[in-house]
């Protein structure tokens, strides 16, 4: 973990889950006297959310796509995320450069080299000290979004795009177990959020 701030970012497939719990941990750490900052990806600053409605509306090409996403990305850790972490801010993250990983990367199937190199390029480094990865099935993930708004170009993807997210996502975590911690997401909420509270006590964020 880095001395000055904290850098926490929350994943999973669609469906899985993951907002109703970065909205407690936000209460709960700014009621501990935290400085919190919750923030998304794409978006997080003005031009990163608007290339988030066109990353998630507009038709493109899977390199348009990737470079969008760091593009915003870029934007938001110097206008957002880095400022908060020098003053010493938790930064609790929906999303970061993982899910370019996991949707591009292994749901898109786009090289995974070419991430590698911009994920260098565009963070300087910077990387998440702790990554919550809500994990569960596709097909109870898709359940819960059935019921939700009108879908976006991801929430719209068959079930087998979400099958190659996840596992993306999870090779992530297996190159790189001490950042992850893994939450079973197709638990009871309060039983996830046991289980979030178990883990984040296990690495002395309370
Ligand atoms: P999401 O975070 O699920 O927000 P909401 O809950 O408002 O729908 O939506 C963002 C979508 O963008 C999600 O489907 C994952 C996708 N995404 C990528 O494909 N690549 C990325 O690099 C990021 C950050 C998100």
């Amino acid at each position: 973990m880095s001395s000055k701030g904290r850098f926490i970012t929350f994943e999973g497939i669609d469906g899985a889950g993951k907002t109703t719990h970065i909205d407690a941990l936000e209460q709960t750490w700014r009621l501990a006297g935290h400085e919190v900052v919750r923030t998304r990806e794409p978006g997080g600053t003005p031009l990163a959310e608007k290339l988030r409605s066109l990353f998630l509306h507009d038709a493109m090409d899977p390199l348009t796509e990737v470079l969008l996403a760091f593009a915003a990305r870029r934007d938001h850790l110097i206008s957002v995320i880095e400022p908060a972490l020098a003053r010493g801010a938790w930064v609790l993250c929906d999303r970061f450069t993982d899910a370019t990983f996991a949707y591009q990367g292994g749901g898109r199937g786009f090289d995974l080299a070419i991430l590698q190199s911009l994920e260098q390029w565009v963070q300087a480094g910077r990387r998440p000290d702790l990554t919550l990865l809500f994990d569960l099935d596709p097909s109870v993930a898709a359940a819960r979004l059935s019921v939700a708004r009108q879908p976006d170009r991801f929430e719209a993807q068959d079930q087998a795009f979400f099958e190659r997210v996840r596992s993306a996502y999870l090779a992530r975590q297996q190159a790189e177990p001490d950042r992850f911690v893994i939450i079973q997401a197709d638990q009871a909420q309060a039983d996830v959020a046991l289980q979030l509270q178990q883990a984040l006590s296990e690495k002395g964020l309370t």
